[in-house]
């Protein structure tokens, strides 16, 4: 590191207007006018674009002008070429990064919009454009989030973001869905509105249908309708929802397995949220309220202890009347405030050391949240994902455009020390740092200083390389947030952590600071991927820090599927007050989370998945290839035999001495296991989670399919672990679609809640 003061010299040669006051931005969104060299690396079309301006493809914008076939030229077209190569996202992860950017207009439509994996379709959100079918529309869908065929499982990296879709001139009984959205994890829905007619029955505003995994939407409001949402996916979070005057704002199938809902209001709709229809799982919903709206909630009607249907839990939930029906009965009636839990499903209390479940059909419990996580009435903060729309074209720095510190992002140059330097300039003077579209190489670690603010376009990869990563006694971050003790702002959005090389001694992002305001310091649509290679930590939550993290898969491809890719996923030491919301970690060799010594943490939604190749057969058992590298908060796994192959393999989850932690929704997949990686069923897997020595742990929601032991558990000061909650004593009913596969469900694991 060379000393600040070099930086700051630096900075201010590079200052452009910077007084604060010109950050109010009056003038339409910077990313418009800010220039576009973004690089796809993983093509041989040096023409190829990466932004697109739908108008340069000749759409209007002006409401009457069809802009249909315009739209989908951008959307298609590899490099803008008259008959030239369509992109193919194919099932390809990355290959083809591109924003369809939309300025503020109308935009009518009489035939329906695809997208192709790999596109951001983004509005100017200062002013957003509006998608709208005409009163002649010919398809079924006005948008069609994910690629003709394309399979909802595979469906990755699929992003719309500040848009209004409108179906306001088409007849109200006409079927029409203004988004279909059967997308996976590395998406993001956000800051979307869908406008439908007041009524009208035959218009759904988003469908998720067929076998998906997302992680989370978000900031999404909807008026109108008959069905604001027919949300159908393995696991889901819903963030900051707003329906108004919607028949049914949610209706959720059977096939809904595990999901968290927070901050949803209703007003003036007939039923909230329609859950009636069963099937497995379990749904917490947190943080939300009702008004002019009879129901709250129908739940389905049946729930016995090993054929579990729609486990439910509600926390800080406003209602006018009615909470929860079952059928036309009224289960619940009233509120249920802050400091209360309403739990239905099988509950572990008490500390008897062999505890079954006890099967609830409704029950309020006292519960506690950490005054650091909530705002003045008592919900867990929450934030936007930051567009920096407030922000002024001229305070904004695009990264390859500053000529004397050439950065090229091309997956080869290392871009190391001119990055840094731009870095630390931009924090000084209150910049947002675009990065366009490519690879932007490092070969040691970038410094995230206080008063950073960094977004992406299409999510740019990071890509560390060298021999600074490769020490696994001796790791280091490629990415370091802040040192221990600062205070301040420091956000990432919409980028790719990468790697396709060996590197055990890489921790891709480690977080030191803490934010001045919940949120200042966050992480928002970032993803980690390996593919093939090696490495340690997806993601290091240090003491110090205090972080917002929403929206992230951290997952290995290849290698982490075949073989050992991440040593761990998410490692959270933080003791200022932490958020993750809606996040998924899959693959990795020891744990997918790691809470350890930590203090005051929020985790909506945590989905999982086993490394596949661990299991029967396996012949490298955990904590291998990492046994002589483990850091103290490791798990051990000596309470395995040492040659037990179905124990030895990665937990969701792995909690110890740690207060203060609410989880809500686990969503732990077993699916495939062992070295020919067949499907499983049964018992593929001993322990799911693993809870040791902690006080106050609220888990609610856990689910599991084909792990014997859903949690294994050790008191205060013991070491014997103790399986707290099997899987027979809690089947849930088979996954439709899924009927192989051994799902179980606990509502509420309260055993280390006091
Ligand atoms: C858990 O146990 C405590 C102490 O016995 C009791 O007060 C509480 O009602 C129980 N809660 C549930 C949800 O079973
Ligand atoms: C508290 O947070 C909830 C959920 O984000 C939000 O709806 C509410 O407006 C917030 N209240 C205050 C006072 O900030
Ligand atoms: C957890 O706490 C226990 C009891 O205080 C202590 O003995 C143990 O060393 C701690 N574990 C770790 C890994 O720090």
């Amino acid at each position: 590191m060379r000393p600040l003061s070099f930086f700051v010299g630096l900075a201010a040669s590079l200052a452009v207007a910077a007084s604060p006051l010109a950050d109010r931005n009056t003038g339409g969104y910077w990313y418009e006018k800010v220039k576009h060299n973004g690089i796809n690396t993983g093509t041989t079309n040096s023409n190829y674009l990466v932004y697109r301006n739908v108008k340069d493809f000749g759409a209007k914008g002006d409401g009457t002008t069809d802009d249909s076939a315009a739209i989908q030229r951008a959307i298609n077209t590899a490099d803008g070429s008259t008959g030239g190569t369509v992109r193919s996202g194919g099932a390809s992860l990355t290959g083809a990064p591109a924003v369809v950017y939309f300025p503020s207009g109308t935009y009518l439509l009489n035939t329906g919009l695809k997208n192709i994996m790999g596109t951001v379709l983004m509005g100017d959100p200062t002013n957003r454009p509006v998608l709208k079918a005409g009163s002649g529309f010919r398809d079924a869908v006005l948008l069609t989030g994910q690629a003709a065929g394309s399979v909802g499982l595979v469906a990755f990296f699929y992003e719309i973001k500040n848009l209004v879709l409108d179906s306001t001139a088409v007849a109200p009984a006409k079927a029409i869905t203004l988004l279909q959205y059967s997308v996976s994890q590395a998406c993001q829905l956000s800051n979307v509105m869908l406008n439908m007619p007041v009524g009208a029955t035959g218009h759904t505003g988003i469908v998720t249908a067929g076998q998906l995994m997302p992680l989370l939407m978000n900031e999404v409001s909807i008026f109108g309708g008959g069905v604001g949402y027919s949300a159908t996916a393995l696991q889901l979070h819903l963030k900051n929802w707003y329906f108004k005057d919607v028949g049914t704002g949610i209706k959720v199938s059977d096939t809904l397995t595990q999901a968290t809902f927070q901050g949803l209001r209703f007003e003036g709709c007939t039923v909230a949220i329609d859950a009636s229809s069963g099937g497995s799982g379990h749904l917490s919903i947190l943080d939300s309220s009702v008004a002019n709206t009879p129901t709250f909630l129908v739940a389905a009607t049946t729930t016995t202890p090993t054929n579990l249907q729609g486990s439910l839990v509600l926390e800080n939930i406003i209602v006018d009347v009615s909470t929860v029906k079952i059928g036309t009965t009224n289960a619940l009636t009233g509120s249920v405030t802050p400091g209360t839990t309403w739990i239905r499903g099988n509950i572990y209390n008490g500390t008897a050391s062999t505890a079954s479940p006890s099967l609830s059909n409704g029950l309020k419990h006292t519960t506690s949240r950490p005054a650091a996580l909530v705002n003045s009435t008592g919900a867990y903060y929450t934030i936007a994902p930051p567009t920096y729309e407030e922000y002024d074209i001229s305070n904004v720095l695009n990264v390859k455009d500053i000529p004397d510190l050439p950065v090229r992002g091309d997956g080869t140059t290392d871009d190391t020390p001119n990055l840094q330097i731009i870095i630390m300039s931009a924090a000084q003077n209150g910049q947002v740092l675009f990065f366009p579209q490519g690879a932007y190489v490092l070969t040691d670690t970038l410094h995230i200083p206080p008063g950073s603010r960094l977004i992406g376009e299409a999510w740019p990869r990071f890509v560390p390389r060298g021999d600074k990563f490769k020490n696994a006694k001796n790791p280091k971050a490629m990415i370091r947030v802040g040192n221990p003790g600062d205070v301040g702002v420091a956000q990432m959005s919409d980028f790719l952590f990468y790697t396709a090389e060996t590197l055990p001694g890489l921790v891709m992002v480690e977080v030191n600071m803490a934010g001045d305001e919940p949120g200042n310091v966050g992480f928002f649509n970032t993803h980690f991927l390996i593919i093939g290679g090696l490495a340690r930590l997806c993601a290091h939550l240090k003491p110090t820090s205090s972080v917002y993290w929403e929206n992230s898969w951290a997952t290995g491809q290849g290698n982490g599927v075949t073989g050992p890719g991440f040593g761990g996923g998410f490692l959270v030491e933080a003791r200022m007050g932490t958020w993750m919301v809606g996040i998924g970690t899959e693959h990795h060799v020891l744990y997918q989370l790691n809470i350890h010594g930590a203090k005051d943490v929020y985790v909506g939604l945590e989905q999982g998945e086993s490394p596949y190749w661990q299991g029967q057969g396996n012949t490298l058992l955990a904590p291998a290839p990492f046994a002589d590298s483990l850091f103290p908060s490791d798990p051990t796994f000596s309470w395995c035999g040492a040659t037990d192959a179905k124990c030895r393999m990665a937990l969701y989850q792995f909690v110890t001495n740690s207060t203060g932690i609410n989880l809500y929704g686990g969503a732990f997949w077993n699916f495939r296991a062992g070295p020919s990686q067949s499907l499983c069923s049964g018992d593929c897997q001993t322990n799911a989670v693993l809870y040791e020595n902690n006080e106050k742990l609220y888990s609610y929601g856990i689910g599991t399919i084909n792990d014997r032991n859903m949690v294994l558990e050790t008191g205060p000061g013991g070491n014997v672990k103790t399986a707290a909650a099997v899987r027979d004593a809690n089947f849930g009913v088979p996954l439709v679609g899924f009927t192989i596969h051994r799902p179980a469900f606990v509502a509420a694991y309260l055993r280390q809640s006091l």
